[in-house]
């Protein structure tokens, strides 16, 4: 019994600590955090295959998305954030049709962040800090 509520208590620090750590240290990692994100549900038409790409929207650059779609350090004013929730079918990303579900809103609130934190760390070169 005292072995079996030890492992639930192990469980339970292992489940929690991202959370906490996550609450005392927003910084959001590209690569770790921001990448996945974008490429389950954005690259298959904002990625790096020409032929598939749609809206002429690259978003596996920083120069493709900052372009038009991201207003770094600007959420609100950003046309990637608004389309992740935009209640009309036409405007939201992923296209409904597309079969690709609405990111949850965890997915969504962790863009946010990442664009709201103003450095969009793409590669090693720009965000050295983030990479370590
Ligand atoms: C199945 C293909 C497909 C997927 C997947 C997809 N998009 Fe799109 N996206 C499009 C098409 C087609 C357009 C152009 C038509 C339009 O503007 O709605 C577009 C346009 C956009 C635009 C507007 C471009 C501009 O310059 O104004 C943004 C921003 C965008 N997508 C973001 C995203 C994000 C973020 C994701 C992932 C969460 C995503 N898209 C996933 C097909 C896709």
């Amino acid at each position: 019994m005292m072995i079996f509520s030890r492992l639930v208590l192990l469980l339970w620090l292992l489940v929690a600590c991202p959370f906490t750590l996550s609450a005392a240290e927003p910084k959001i990692d590209f690569n770790r955090d921001v990448r996945p994100i974008l490429s389950n549900n954005c690259f298959a038409c904002h990625g790096p295959d020409e032929k598939e790409r749609k809206g002429k929207l690259r978003l596996d650059t920083f120069a493709g998305a900052t372009a038009s779609a991201i207003k770094v350090g600007k959420p609100a004013e950003s046309e990637l954030i608004a389309r992740l929730t935009s209640g009309d079918e036409n405007e939201l990303m992923p296209p409904p049709k597309s079969g690709k579900k609405k990111l949850s809103q965890q997915d969504v609130a962790t863009l946010k962040a990442w664009v709201a934190q103003g450095q969009l760390c793409y590669s090693l070169e720009l965000c050295p800090s983030a990479e370590a």
